[in-house]
């Protein structure tokens, strides 16, 4: 599976929601996530995401982030049409820290 990571909080670009084959993405406050049971691995929108947010779970960290993205993807909207980015997406891309503003 491929999840999403830290950086798309305070960003939520929103660019990967329109490439998914299966539509596995869903939306929080301040981020999205990927449910992992539903994602076919095909790794098209890890490129889209401008923050570089998504990675898929072979990444020595992941383990962590697919458990996140698996809790929230089960209590979550789906999400499949793009919007616009949250209104301070430019300055908080790259920010460390950024689990502190994750909104459940
Ligand atoms: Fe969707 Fe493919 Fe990304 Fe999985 S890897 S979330 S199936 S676009
Ligand atoms: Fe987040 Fe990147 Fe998608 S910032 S909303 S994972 S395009």
């Amino acid at each position: 599976t491929y999840v999403v990571t830290e950086n798309c909080i305070a960003c939520k670009f929103t660019d990967c929601v329109e490439v998914c084959p299966v539509d596995c993405f869903y939306e929080g406050e301040t981020m999205l996530v990927i449910h992992p049971d539903h994602c076919i691995d095909c790794g098209v929108c890890e490129p889209e995401c401008p923050a570089g947010a998504i990675q898929p779970d072979t990444e020595p960290d992941s383990q962590k982030w697919v458990d996140l993205n698996r809790g929230f993807a089960n209590q979550w909207p789906v999400i499949t049409a793009r919007k616009d980015p949250l209104p301070h997406a430019q300055v908080m891309d790259g920010l460390p820290g950024k689990l502190a503003h994750l909104q459940a």
